[in-house]
């Protein structure tokens, strides 16, 4: 069933199953009500006659019409009175009971009738009656005092005439306005059923935007359905460029070494010519592998990925980093330094993680300062406890970071302005590689933009106690 019919019929039967109960229970406590009030007076008018009666003939009351004088706010009303000895034998009645004047037994009272009397519905000459007995005298006699009940039927049915047309209106007054509210509300699921359906064809403009406007749920629903597609949007987006800049850089080694290589099948040369040709193709191969390595770190880093629980001291790590940089260094005379760890703790400074992933970040801080800083030049690192971090600094004596490149150089594929047309090799992954590996462990790179003469890149980790480790 569709969730319009399926709202609007709940909605419906449980209001009228709660009206009904509530139009049943006024009505079934209105007619006692009105019932009992009947019954008072008419005790109250029965007592009154029955004293007047046995003042006039003790022993043996008797009434006929029109005697009787009670005060009684009935008066309009035809009374009807009879009355019967200790044994219920009938000693008088009014006339116009005619024949019908009923037997004590049918009273439904016994001989011993308590003071307030005995209430009776009774059907004379087609007449609905209520009546009260109630004794007359010490001796054991009963009076019957009875009047039309029509005032509380005719009420009674007043009553459930009005109650049943309330009822009714109220009931279709109620299944029209849950059909309307279940249209809205089934038209927001619809609207953001169409957009789901359209994100799933790869439509990522899709949005539900105001087409949602049923309740505040469904209007959240939504504007979390628009957030979301959102972010995939962009997700995607940063994953297609991802891939073009990953093509892009891995193109132009590759169209290189297939130049290198067709020259020389085109062109035959002495085996020393091949041997050069072999050593230029190697270098792009490296090249290569060293690209499809930085890509495939990348992704790792980008994706949630278990972290390592190495425990290592920080010393050894930035001394392994240097070992690894030393090639590069050496062939631009530059020196690699460790200073000594500042901390006020005793014992080397440690941290957790994946060591050869720290070593990575490290090592891609390392080979910027060499790279990026003049030749000839010291490349200092510098280990302190600050906190709950140990922060390793990476500091060379280069013209530093550009101040437009500042905020772009942890991007993926970004490379400085003044490295841009130089062919030193690079693809412009290592700085987001090392954040990367940092954040997945806790931390974070930076660059500390306040550093003068030089760049200083800071490569903070979570510190660990010897009680943590
Ligand atoms: N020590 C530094 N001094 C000056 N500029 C730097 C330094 N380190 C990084 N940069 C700037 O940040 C840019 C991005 O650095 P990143 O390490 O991500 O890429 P890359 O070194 O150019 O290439 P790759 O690391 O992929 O070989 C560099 O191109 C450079 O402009
Ligand atoms: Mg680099």
């Amino acid at each position: 069933m569709k969730l319009k019919n399926r709202l609007s019929l709940a909605v419906t039967v449980v209001s009228a199953a709660t009206l009904l109960t509530s139009f049943l229970t006024v009505y079934v406590l209105v007619r006692r009500d009105e019932t009992r009030d009947l019954d008072l007076a008419l005790a109250a008018q029965a007592h009154a006659l029955a004293q007047i009666a046995d003042a006039k003939n003790p022993g043996r009351p008797a009434v006929l019409d029109g005697v009787a004088e009670v005060p009684e706010s009935l008066r309009p009303t035809q009374r009807y009175i009879a009355v019967y000895d200790e044994r219920g034998a009938l000693l008088s009645a009014t006339m116009n009971f005619a024949s019908e004047v009923p037997s004590f037994e049918s009273l439904g009272a016994s001989t011993a009738l308590p003071t307030e009397g005995v209430p009776v519905d009774l059907d004379v000459n087609g007449k609905a009656l209520r009546g009260v007995t109630v004794p007359v005298g010490n001796g054991g006699a009963a009076l019957l005092y009875a009047a039309s009940r029509r005032t509380v039927d005719d009420d009674a049915s007043f009553l459930h005439r009005t109650l049943g047309v309330l009822f009714l209106s109220a009931t279709v007054a109620t299944a029209l306005f849950s059909r309307w509210l279940g249209g809205r509300l089934a038209g927001d699921v619809h609207a953001i059923a169409r957009v789901a359906r359209e994100v799933e064809r790869g439509n990522l403009e899709a949005r539900v935007g105001g087409g949602a406007h049923g309740s505040a749920e469904t209007r959240a629903l939504a504007a979390d359905l628009d957030h979301m597609i959102e972010h995939l949007g962009a997700l995607v987006a940063a994953q297609r460029l991802f891939v073009s800049h990953a093509a892009h850089e891995l193109r132009s080694p590759l169209s290189t070494l297939r130049g290198e290589l067709q020259l020389a099948l085109r062109r035959p040369r002495d085996a020393a010519g091949y041997q050069r040709t072999i050593e230029e193709a190697l270098v792009d191969v490296e090249a290569l592998s060293r690209l499809s390595e930085d890509l495939l770190a990348l992704a790792r880093v980008q994706a949630p990925h278990s972290q390592g629980s190495d425990v290592m001291a920080v010393g050894d790590i930035v001394a392994d980093a240097l070992r690894l940089a030393r090639g590069p260094a050496e062939a631009r005379r530059v020196s690699l330094e460790q200073a000594p760890e500042t901390t006020s703790t005793n014992g080397p400074l440690l941290v957790r993680g994946d060591r050869g992933e720290i070593i990575r970040a490290l090592r891609n801080l390392v080979d910027n300062a060499v790279a990026h800083g003049p030749a000839e030049s010291p490349v200092l690192t510098t280990i302190t406890r600050r906190d709950a971090s140990v922060e390793i600094a990476v500091i060379d004596r280069g013209p530093g970071v550009a101040k437009e490149d500042e905020p772009h150089i942890f991007e993926p594929f970004y490379r400085g302005t003044r490295d841009r047309g130089d062919d030193r090799p690079g693809a412009g992954l290592g700085l987001a590689i090392a954040r990367g590996i940092a954040r997945s462990l806790g931390g974070d790179v930076w660059l500390d933009v306040a550093h003068q003469s030089g760049a200083r890149f800071v490569l903070s980790l979570p510190a660990i106690t010897d009680a943590d480790a």
